[in-house]
């Protein structure tokens, strides 16, 4: 069953029929919302008839706009653990800190929920070929998705990205272009390239689906909270898709009741302060922000100067109650070698700056020591081998070994 009833633009409100391809609002150049009859779908479904489904986020097909099932692009997007630290969380002084896990998904990022949704809708509509401009990681994931579906694929990502996500996208067959200039530079090239090429346009929140593939992180979470949700999320927020999909998971549970209790989570957007145009809109109280000058994070996915979601991102943080914060670049290895080294858990770049902006509210005094707050691992810390200079011994073979010194 399938409940989506139209497109909606998010910024002027302008309706859009269901089932077809789309980019931005034809009027005024912002992001489209999926909607459902949530009505019908309350009557049709209920939580319990989630029970003895695989463990995918294709279990959750009735709240997705996907209407022929049998299209659907998969590489097993597996329900990504939750983890309660102990250690780390002692190490704050707090009592309930969780990490959801999203390194465990296909090409190691978030970014595959967002691209299995969107490749499988473009696969429903007949795409062959597919384009993204990337920080990185979306580029990995469209270049995988693209080559399970058969598509042709384009990708165009910062030449400073990391060269994992360069050779990912190489090995998946993507045909790959570094270019010398920032996401936007990128962007602005896939931008022509789909009017000269016919390449259809996946450039984050340019097109619908992605977020409703990221809304299934706020499902997960849901009914892994047995349908309590926590009171604080940190999310590490680039072009914001992550947050923007968890908050419209959010809504719409509570619209079909599926929630215990209203009380929705905090939302806090974090940032390095190398590229913080978010927080900075949000400290000015604007609703759009304005391009980050020089951004310089190595957190490549949170160098991002500008997105087209920005006000979804600031109504959904404000709404929540929670804020956009700014935490410190240099401070990046630290914290990811505080979170490996006390906790096991390998956090990329972009995720250690939660940790950065969690102390920042403790100091504060905005969180309590008993909030349950989850903060979400968006990728693979494996990913980018240059983000921590280790210093570590080595053992020469020709001599004696000091084993005093040892
Ligand atoms: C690992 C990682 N975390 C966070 C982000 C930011 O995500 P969003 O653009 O949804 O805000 C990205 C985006 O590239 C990313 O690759
Ligand atoms: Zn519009």
């Amino acid at each position: 069953m399938n409940f989506v009833t139209h497109l909606e633009c998010a910024n002027c409100g302008q309706r859009f029929e269901a089932d077809r391809p789309y980019n931005l609002c034809t009027s005024c150049q912002r992001p489209l919302w999926v909607r459902y009859d949530l009505n019908a779908l309350k009557q049709q479904f209920a939580r319990k008839d989630l029970f003895g489904r695989p463990p995918t986020l294709w279990r959750y097909l009735e709240l997705l706009p996907i209407r022929e099932p049998e299209k659907i692009v998969s590489l097993a997007e597996t329900i990504t653990p939750i983890l309660q630290t102990k250690r780390l969380a002692a190490w704050f002084g707090l009592n309930q800190l969780y990490v959801k896990d999203e390194s465990r998904l296909p090409t190691g990022s978030f970014k595959a929920r967002g691209m299995a949704m969107a490749i499988s809708m473009a696969n429903q509509f007949g795409t062959k070929k597919v384009a993204v401009p990337t920080a990185g990681n979306a580029g990995g994931a469209m270049a995988a998705y693209a080559a399970a579906a058969g598509m042709e694929a384009y990708v165009f990502m910062p030449d400073d990205a990391p060269v994992i996500n360069m050779k990912e996208c190489y090995l998946a067959g993507a045909k790959t272009f570094l270019v010398n200039g920032l996401i936007a530079d990128c962007g602005r090239l896939v931008g022509e390239g789909t009017k000269v090429k016919g390449w259809f346009n996946l450039s984050t929140l340019k097109e619908p689906y992605r977020i409703e593939g990221k809304k299934t992180m706020g499902l997960e979470l849901a009914e892994q909270f047995d349908w309590e949700l926590p009171d604080v999320i940190l999310y590490p927020t680039g072009g914001g898709t992550g947050l923007i999909g968890m908050w419209k998971a959010f809504q719409e549970l509570e619209r079909l009741g599926w929630l215990k209790s209203p009380k929705r989570p905090k939302m806090f957007a974090c940032q390095s302060d190398g590229c913080a145009p978010i927080v900075e809109a949000f400290n000015r109280g604007a609703r759009f922000a304005q391009p980050f000058e020089n951004p310089a994070t190595m957190a490549s996915g949170l160098r991002v100067p500008s997105t087209v979601g920005d006000f979804m991102v600031l109504d959904a943080v404000r709404e929540s109650g929670g804020a956009a914060l700014a935490a410190s670049e240099a401070d990046i290895p630290k914290w990811m070698r505080l979170a490996a080294s006390r906790e096991g858990i390998s956090l990329c770049p972009e995720s250690a700056i939660c940790l950065g902006v969690l102390e920042l509210l403790l100091q504060r005094g905005t969180l309590k020591p008993n909030d349950r707050i989850v903060i979400f691992n968006t990728g693979a810390a494996q990913k980018y081998p240059g983000a921590v200079k280790e210093n570590l011994r080595r053992i020469d073979l020709t001599e004696r070994t000091d084993w005093e010194s040892i």
